[in-house]
C-alpha cells in the first residue's frame, strides 16, 4: 500500500490543469478552463476545470471530482494506479507501507496486465540491444530502415528472440503466472493445454495508450517468408481495445495540439519515419479501417486531420473511406497524395527532412479539390464520368454535420467544377432525404409524421447565414403560407389553425412579420379566416409592401429543381408538406438562436458569475442542444452530436 505521507505529498504537488492537459486541450475561459468532454461525443464544450478549487466537472456525463478522479475515470485506472501515475509524473518517491498478502491480491487485474506488458516491453528492448541475435538481426534491420537511436528509444522498439518459450521462461522466473501471461496475449495456449510465445524472431513495436503505458505489441517479420503474416499483433484484452487506439498518439499528442492538425498514416513505420523527419504530429490507424471512436480520440486534440497516403489505387480507396468517416465526425479533412509507389515512410527517407516538409506543405489539398482532381484525371472529357464525380463529391459533403460548412463546400465545388449551386444543392438534398428515409426505416418505432417532408433548398447567401437571418427567413415563409393558403387543409386542420397550434409558444422576431402573424391569430381566435386583401386596405406601408410581395411572388419551384429532379409541379398540391417543413424549420432556427443567446450568458457567467449561474446556463444549453437534435432528426438534417 502507498503510505499516507506519499499520498499527501502527491496531492500537494498536483496541478489539475497540468494533469488534465496531458489528455485534453484546455482552453482558458475566464478564471476557469474548458474543453470538449472526453466522456461524450459533443461539439460544444461542457467539460470545465476550476483550478482554484482543484476540481473538474463534466456536464455531459455528470462526472466530476479532483485530479486523481480524473485520471481514474479517463484512464480507467484504480486509485493506487492513478496515484502511481501521478507520483511518477511529479517525481514523488513512493513509500510503501508493508505489503500484505491481501494487499497483493487486491491489486487490480488491470494493474497486473499493465505491469506485465511493461515487463515484456523492457524484456524485448533488452534483447534488441543486449543479445547477439537482437543486435545482428533486429537492430541491423532497424538501421537498414534508417531508424536512429533516439527513435528506437522514443518508440521503445524491441526484438523477440527466435524460439518457442524464451519469454515465457523469463516471465515465470520473475514470478508472473501463466494465467496472466495468457490474458495479455503474450503467450498462446494450444488445444492440448501447452503454450508458446506469441512473438518470435520479429522486431517489436509497442503500442502505448495516451498516458504512455504499453497496452499491446505489433511484431514485424524480418525475412520474406510468404507463408507468414507480415505483422503479428496482440489480441484484444481488458486493456487493449483495438478500435479505440491510434498508434503513436502518446508520442504525438503535444505536437498535434501545438500545430492544431493531426497527420494520419497507415502503419507503424510511417509514423516513425515522419518523426525522424521532424514531423511528430502523426498517428496511424494501424492497418484497420479508421473507426468512429479513433476519430473522437483525435478530436480531443484538434479538429483538423490531414490524411497521408500512397498514390496506388488501394491507398486511394482506403483514403476515400477515411475521408467520409472524418467528415462525419465533424472534422476538417485535408489530403496529401504521394507519388505512385511511394508511402509516407519511403518518400520521407528518399527526399530527406527539408524537402519532405516542403512537400507536405505544397501538396496539402482540401478534400473537394482532391476528389475533383482525382475524377477529372480519370474522366477526361467524358460527361457521364464527370456527373459521377460530382455525385461522389456531394456524397462526401452530405456527411458533414454542420449545415454552414456544407454550404461553404457546395460553393467551392460550384466554382471549382463550374456547376450552378442550385443543381449541387438539389443533389445534396436528395442524398439527405434518402439518408433520412433510411434512418427512419432502421428505427421503425419512432413516431414521425407519415408524410415525408421535402427539404426545399433555402436560398443560401453567405452573408445571410447568421442565425437571426435564418429565423427571419422561416418567419417570412410562415407568413407567405398564411397569406396564400390560409384555408388549405393541413393535417386535418385549416393551415391557419395548424400553424397557430404548432407555433403556440413562438414569438416572431421581425416586427412586420409579427404584426401580420398577430392579425391571423386574432382572426383564428374569433373564428374568422383572415383575408390577405384586408391587409392592403388598412395597414402601414411596410405591412402592405410585404404582403404584396408575398402574395405575388409565388414560390417558383422549378427555379430550384432542374428538369430531372422535379419532385412536384404545383405548390398548392404540397401545402401540407410545406407547412410541416416550415414549422419544424422555424422551431429549429429559433432553438439555434436561443443557443447563441445562451452562449453569451455562459460566457458572462464564466467571466464573473457564480458557479451556480454557470451550471444553470450549461444545463440550459444541453437542453437546447437536445431540442435542436430532435428537430434536425425530423427535418432530415444531420447536426453534430
Ligand atoms: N498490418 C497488420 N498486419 C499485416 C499487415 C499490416 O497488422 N499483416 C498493419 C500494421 O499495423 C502496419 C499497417 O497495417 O503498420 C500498414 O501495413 P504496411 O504498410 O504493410 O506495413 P508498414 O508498417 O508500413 O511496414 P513496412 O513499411 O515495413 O512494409
Ligand atoms: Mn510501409
Amino acid at each position: 500500500m502507498i503510505s499516507r505521507d506519499t499520498i499527501e505529498e502527491i496531492r500537494n504537488r498536483i496541478d489539475i490543469i497540468d494533469v488534465i492537459s496531458d489528455f485534453l486541450t484546455l482552453k482558458k475561459s475566464g478564471s476557469n478552463y474548458k474543453a470538449l468532454s472526453p466522456f461524450a461525443n459533443e461539439k460544444t464544450p461542457s467539460f470545465f476545470v476550476v483550478p482554484a478549487k482543484g476540481i473538474f466537472k463534466d456536464f455531459s456525463s455528470g462526472k466530476g471530482g479532483d485530479a486523481i478522479t480524473f485520471v481514474m475515470e479517463h484512464e480507467k485506472m484504480g486509485y493506487t494506479e492513478a496515484l502511481r501515475y501521478l507520483a511518477k509524473k511529479y517525481g514523488v518517491d513512493i513509500k510503501e507501507e508493508r505489503q500484505t498478502e491481501e494487499g497483493k491480491a487486491e491489486q487490480s487485474e488491470r494493474e497486473g496486465l499493465y505491469i506485465l506488458m511493461n515487463f515484456a516491453k523492457e524484456y524485448y528492448r533488452k534483447q534488441l540491444t543486449g543479445s547477439e541475435e537482437g543486435i545482428s538481426i533486429g537492430l541491423s534491420y532497424f538501421r537498414e530502415r534508417g531508424f536512429n537511436d533516439r527513435t528506437i528509444e522514443k518508440f521503445e522498439l524491441g526484438y523477440a528472440l527466435e524460439g518457442w518459450e524464451n519469454f515465457t521462461k523469463e516471465a515465470i522466473t520473475k514470478g508472473y503466472n501463466k494465467e496472466l501471461l495468457e490474458k495479455t496475449g503474450l503467450i498462446v495456449k494450444k488445444d492440448d493445454g501447452s503454450t508458446y510465445d506469441r512473438f518470435r524472431g520479429r522486431v517489436i513495436f509497442p503500442v502505448h495508450n495516451i498516458s504512455g503505458k504499453v497496452i499491446a505489441f505489433g511484431a514485424r517479420m524480418l525475412g520474406k517468408d510468404k507463408n507468414q503474416p507480415k505483422y503479428i499483433n496482440s489480441p484484444e484484452t481488458d486493456i487493449y481495445h483495438k478500435s479505440d487506439v491510434l498508434y503513436g498518439l502518446y508520442q504525438a499528442k503535444n505536437a498535434i495540439r501545438q500545430h492544431d492538425v493531426c497527420y494520419l498514416v497507415e502503419g507503424y513505420t510511417d509514423v516513425i519515419s515522419l518523426h525522424q523527419s521532424d514531423v511528430s504530429n502523426v498517428v496511424a490507424s494501424s492497418g484497420t479501417a479508421l473507426t468512429e471512436s479513433q476519430i473522437r480520440v483525435i478530436r480531443r486534440f484538434t479538429e483538423n486531420v490531414t490524411v497521408l497516403f500512397d498514390g496506388d489505387s488501394a491507398g486511394i480507396k482506403a483514403a476515400l473511406r477515411g475521408i467520409d468517416m472524418i467528415l462525419k465526425g465533424g472534422m476538417n479533412v485535408r489530403v496529401v497524395l504521394f507519388p505512385d509507389g511511394e508511402d509516407p515512410d519511403s518518400y520521407s527517407r528518399k527526399v530527406g527532412t527539408t524537402e519532405f516538409q516542403k512537400f507536405l506543405k505544397d501538396h496539402t489539398q482540401d478534400f473537394v479539390s482532391f476528389k475533383a482532381g482525382l475524377y477529372a484525371s480519370e474522366a477526361g472529357g467524358d460527361p457521364i464520368r464527370k456527373a459521377e464525380s460530382i455525385k461522389e463529391i456531394i456524397s462526401s459533403i452530405s456527411q458533414i454535420p454542420d449545415a454552414v460548412k456544407r454550404s461553404v463546400y457546395i460553393q467551392e465545388t460550384s466554382s471549382l467544377l463550374k456547376i450552378a449551386e442550385p443543381v449541387l444543392l438539389s443533389e445534396l438534398n436528395k442524398i439527405l432525404i434518402q439518408e433520412r428515409r433510411k434512418a427512419e426505416k432502421d428505427k421503425p418505432r419512432e413516431q414521425h409524421p407519415e408524410e415525408s417532408i421535402p427539404v426545399v433548398p433555402e436560398e443560401i447567401e453567405p452573408n445571410k447565414l447568421d442565425v437571426q437571418g435564418m429565423v427571419q427567413l422561416q418567419e417570412r415563409e410562415t407568413i407567405r403560407l398564411l397569406l396564400n393558403y390560409a384555408d388549405k387543409a393541413v393535417e386535418e386542420h385549416k393551415l391557419t389553425e395548424f400553424i397557430m397550434q404548432e407555433l403556440d409558444d413562438v414569438t416572431f422576431t421581425n416586427p412586420v412579420y409579427k404584426q401580420i402573424y398577430e392579425a391571423f391569430k386574432d382572426g383564428a381566435i374569433q373564428g374568422n379566416v383572415t383575408d390577405s386583401n384586408s391587409f392592403l386596405k388598412s395597414s402601414s406601408a411596410e405591412v402592405k409592401n410585404t404582403v404584396t410581395e408575398l402574395i405575388t411572388a409565388r414560390y417558383d419551384t422549378s427555379k430550384h429543381w432542374n428538369s430531372k429532379n422535379i419532385f412536384f409541379s404545383k405548390e398548392s398540391e404540397i401545402v401540407n408538406e410545406l407547412a410541416l417543413s416550415n414549422v419544424l424549420r422555424l422551431k429549429f432556427r429559433m432553438v439555434q438562436k436561443m443557443m447563441e443567446e445562451n452562449l453569451q450568458k455562459i460566457k458572462e457567467a464564466e467571466r464573473g458569475g457564480s458557479w451556480e449561474q454557470l451550471e444553470q446556463t450549461l444545463i440550459d444549453q444541453t437542453g437546447l442542444k437536445d431540442a435542436e437534435r430532435e428537430l434536425a432528426k425530423l427535418l432530415g438534417i444531420v447536426v453534430a452530436k
